[in-house]
């Protein structure tokens, strides 16, 4: 195997197991949504968020061990977002990660609570396990996610995507909702990473907007697959996006239009990351293999 596949392959097994051992406990009372955030949360998932803050800090000179107690907190919040993106409320989807939805699969009671739960679990993850890192670092780093994930983040872009179901969008706000809802928790990652690594000013600006044209060439990618993708493959439904009446980039451009947008997205973010002078090719690879993905 390629060594950035390998270093791919590590990152995932710290990421899975950290995880698993937060949702272990399964002898308390409240055991039946520990037993749904474990079953989403080890559904497998390529775990990119966590990997892109792991790498930053790496490649500013920390130990990825370190990192993972904030990293597995951003895959905590990523699929808490998931569990409720799939409730009946929201887009309606039975399956994920190649496996019942998680409301399907208990209750949307239980969804709820569990979705809840790891997003709560992500904050305790990071103030608790953090003894290698300035209280400064640690602070920041706690910052970039709640904000990331609320209300003029993550949030922000779910309520977009919500309220212009049925309607149309121009380019400038349907860009604005993908950045959000999908770029600001990759842009984040990225951030941790550099925050964690200590990277200065000039670094964090090119981190980010290297983080930025990903996160949006990400969901572009997203929003194709979603019509062209296997089922099978992607482990979630296809066509939801239509039945639902989103915006997304191949509602509004078309298929073939969509897909030049995203190579020229991810053009722009190699550019920003050439800025950043690291000099092995794992990020390079990782940004093309997401261009290129079929799940
Ligand atoms: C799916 O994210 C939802 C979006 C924000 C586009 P991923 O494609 O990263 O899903 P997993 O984690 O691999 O299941
Ligand atoms: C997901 O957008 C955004 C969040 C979950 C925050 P989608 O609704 O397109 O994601 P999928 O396609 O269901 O994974
Ligand atoms: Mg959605
Ligand atoms: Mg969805
Ligand atoms: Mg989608």
């Amino acid at each position: 195997m390629n060594d950035w596949k390998n270093r791919l392959n590590d990152y995932t097994n710290m990421v899975d197991a950290y995880l698993l051992e937060q949702v272990s406990d399964a002898s308390s009372l409240q055991k039946s949504v520990i037993e749904a955030m474990k079953y989403s949360l080890t559904a497998g998932g390529k775990r990119i968020r966590p990997v892109l803050a792991l790498e930053f800090a790496r490649a500013l000179g920390a130990q990825p061990k370190r990192v993972l107690p904030f990293a597995s907190a951003i895959e905590m919040v990523h699929c808490y977002s998931l569990i409720h993106d799939d409730l009946p409320c929201m887009d309606d989807d039975d399956m994920r990660r190649g496996q019942p939805s998680c409301h399907i699969q208990f209750s949307e009671s239980t969804a709820l609570l569990a979705g809840d739960a790891l997003l709560t679990l992500a904050f305790e993850s990071m103030s608790r396990h953090c003894d290698f890192f300035a209280p400064e670092q640690v602070l920041e780093a706690i910052h970039e996610l709640s904000a990331s994930a609320g209300v003029y983040g993550m949030i922000g872009g779910q309520v977009i995507d919500l309220e212009s179901e049925g309607k149309r969008l121009d380019v400038e706000h349907l860009t604005q909702m993908h950045l959000l809802k999908t770029g600001a928790l990759i842009k984040a990652s990225v951030r941790i990473g550099c925050i964690l690594g200590g990277a200065d000013d000039d670094y964090l600006k090119h981190a980010s907007l290297y983080a930025q044209k990903l996160g949006l060439a990400f969901q572009v990618v997203d929003d194709i697959l979603d019509v062209t993708g296997d089922a099978e493959k992607l482990g979630k439904p296809i066509g939801s996006d239509k039945g639902n009446e989103k915006n997304t980039y191949t509602s509004l451009y078309g298929l073939e239009q969509s897909k030049k947008i995203a190579e020229q997205l991810t053009e722009e973010a190699l550019q920003e990351l050439s800025q950043l002078r690291i000099r092995d090719g794992f990020l390079r690879e990782l940004t093309g293999l997401l261009l290129n993905r079929e799940h």
